[in-house]
């Protein structure tokens, strides 16, 4: 069944979430790529000049006490924690979704000697299985043992030492089941690592009950933290003692400024620190979490879904057989994107983003749409179809400009 504009329009003033949207800097047209960037939230250039302009330019290195830098990390966490269904004390904001990776994947095998497998699912995203990769090549008795998706829970054996998952993929938008693969690790006494990086802000987690003991994730994507953002980790509380950071850095000891010679770790999610915090990327992400404020994650899922709901349904009717769903239908078993598949995506692409509608493509032949319930409305998924059934029928993607690689995609 297809909608039109105006019944979009309707369900737009209908929704309860619509003021969120002016909490950003949107450009004209359809921005359906939240999912690899955020955009700017309108708070972010006021608080970047402030703490450049006032603390870092005016208070110098007194800012780090004067102004709470030393203790950003944790205090952003707890803005995080509603998000993710932790506890604050839980998380942490440091690093590079890789390196924070590598840091609970390396924790993780240590934490359980003599097994010798970690298990993932081979079509991971790269970076985790570069990272699981690079590990068991320094580690001999280590192996990394990949199988599809649905065979996870079935693989996980008295040899495994922890499960590594990216929560939503990346190309299709399909879910696992968290609560179910952390059982099915623990019968074995094994642990799970997720990476989080497209479903937080995006879909309702919560981590403690789903029995969640080591996680990840991006701060640029749907938290709108900025290019680049700093990443995040949480280490459930009952692991915190017994696991151990491979990077061992000053600002994870005990007391960074004893200087002392040899390494205490700091109690609880501290010790998970390494150097000093990026404090204007901390505060380009505090102020992208802000754009939370107030609103509940099942609200922002359920809109998610309906969004991908009306976008699927208009694209189906519409666009023929040229494109197929590459995304689960069942709104339980996904994230809060939408891939395709067409021949000729790259061109498709490009022609969508040139009208205005910007999604991404995905190797070899997805376009991808990534649905952010905080800014994009019923209206923007309608209009996205509709641009794709016109470029679509007209061919208007067929032009050699179109067909011309970018370095990203
Ligand atoms: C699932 C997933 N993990 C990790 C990353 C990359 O992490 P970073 O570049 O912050 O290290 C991405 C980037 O898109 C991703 O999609």
């Amino acid at each position: 069944m297809t909608v039109s504009l105006e019944d979009a329009r309707a369900l737009d003033a209908a929704d309860p979430l619509r003021s969120a949207r002016d909490r950003f800097v949107l450009p004209d047209g359809v921005y359906l790529d939240g999912n690899s960037l955020g955009p700017l939230p309108t708070a972010t250039i006021d608080r970047l000049r402030e703490v450049a302009e006032q603390q870092w330019g005016g208070d110098l290195i007194t800012s780090w006490n004067r102004h709470g830098w030393i203790d950003a990390p944790a205090r952003i966490a707890a803005k995080l924690a509603p998000l993710l269904g932790a506890k604050p004390e839980e998380l942490l904001i440091a690093d590079s979704t890789t390196v924070c990776l590598f840091k609970l994947l390396a924790a993780a095998v240590r934490a359980r000697p003599g097994r010798t497998t970690i298990l993932t699912e081979d079509r991971n995203f790269p970076t985790d299985l570069y990272v699981a990769q690079g590990l068991v090549e320094m580690l001999p008795h280590v192996e990394l043992k990949s199988v599809a998706a649905g065979e996870i829970a079935g693989a996980v054996d008295d040899q495994t030492a922890v499960v590594m998952l990216t929560h939503v993929d990346y190309r299709s938008g399909a879910r696992h089941d968290m609560a179910a693969v952390n059982a099915a690790a623990h019968a074995q006494g094994a642990l799970a690592l997720w990476d989080l990086s497209h479903s937080a802000g995006a879909v309702a987690l919560d981590l403690n009950r789903d029995g969640c003991d080591l996680a990840v994730g991006c701060g640029y994507k749907y938290l709108n933290g900025g290019p680049g953002a700093p990443a995040f980790l949480f280490v459930a509380k009952l692991l915190q003692d017994e696991l151990r950071s491979p990077i061992q850095g000053w600002m994870g000891h005990a007391e960074p400024f004893a200087f002392e010679s040899d390494y205490r770790p700091a109690l609880g999610i501290a010790a998970f620190l390494t150097g000093t915090p990026s404090i204007l990327a901390l505060t380009a992400l505090e102020a992208g979490l802000d754009t939370f404020a107030g609103l509940s994650m099942a609200d922002v899922e359920a809109k998610g879904q309906a969004l991908l709901d009306l976008f699927i349904g208009e694209v189906e009717a519409r666009c023929g057989p040229e494109v197929t769903l590459a995304s689960p239908r069942d709104p339980t078993q996904r994230g809060s994107q939408i891939s395709f598949t067409h021949r000729h995506g790259y061109a498709v692409m490009q022609a969508l983003i040139e009208r205005g509608v910007t999604g991404d493509f995905r190797a070899p032949d997805l376009i991808r749409f990534g649905f952010a319930p905080l800014y994009n409305r019923f209206e923007d998924a309608w209009r996205a179809a509709d641009t794709l059934a016109d470029i679509l029928a007209t061919r208007a993607w067929d032009e050699p400009r179109f067909h011309a690689r970018a370095k990203v995609t």
